[in-house]
């Protein structure tokens, strides 16, 4: 199964100067939560942005055009086809971006786990693809409110594609 996990506020935004939008802990929290002990895949970019890279106790796949380069605790793939053989025989991979990998994958997700962040960004420079509702299944939503630590108020929202 292919999952894409991402944090997404007002229109589609989820990233500015290679960084994230927003630091919302509790959003970290529950993304180490739910790719702990499995296989996560990403672009390059998004795997220099990591405060800690490879990322602890997962498979780390790293998606590159250049050939051959290597980047230590990451395997290391060249093509969209060659992640996809990678991934192939885990129970759920987990797509974590960037804006250029999630809208590669976006068509052969199975289930999206979206932090829905209620709050705009107009500096924003990277997005996620449009989630039409009525091609995903709601599968649950927790709303969490701001608070001292995260400054903005946010749902964890789970989707499954509809047959
Ligand atoms: N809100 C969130 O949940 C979230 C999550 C993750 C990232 N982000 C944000 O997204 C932004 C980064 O996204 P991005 O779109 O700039 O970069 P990205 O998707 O992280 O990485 C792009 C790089 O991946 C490689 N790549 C992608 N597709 C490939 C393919 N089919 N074949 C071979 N290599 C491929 C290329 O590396 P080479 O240049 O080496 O060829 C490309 O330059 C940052 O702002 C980050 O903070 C947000």
């Amino acid at each position: 199964m292919i999952s894409i996990i991402v944090a997404v506020a007002e229109g589609g935004a989820i990233g500015q100067k290679g960084d994230l939008l927003c630091h919302l802990p509790l959003d970290l929290q529950h993304f180490k939560h739910i790719t702990s002990g499995h296989t996560v895949l990403m672009g390059k970019r998004t795997f220099f942005s990591l405060p800690k890279h490879p990322l602890p106790n997962r498979r780390n796949i790293v998606l590159t055009d250049i050939q051959g380069e290597q980047l230590e605790g990451a395997e290391m793939v060249y093509s969209l086809k060659e992640a996809i053989e990678a991934a192939r025989g885990e129970q759920e991979v987990f797509i974590i971006g960037g804006g250029m990998v999630y809208r590669q994958f976006f068509p052969y997700a199975d289930k999206l786990y979206i932090t829905h962040i209620h709050h705009s960004f107009p500096e924003a420079d990277t997005f996620f693809p449009e989630i039409k509702l009525d091609e995903w299944q709601l599968l649950s939503e927790e709303k969490i409110s701001a608070d001292e630590k995260n400054p903005f108020d946010f749902t964890f929202a789970e989707y499954l594609r509809k047959k």
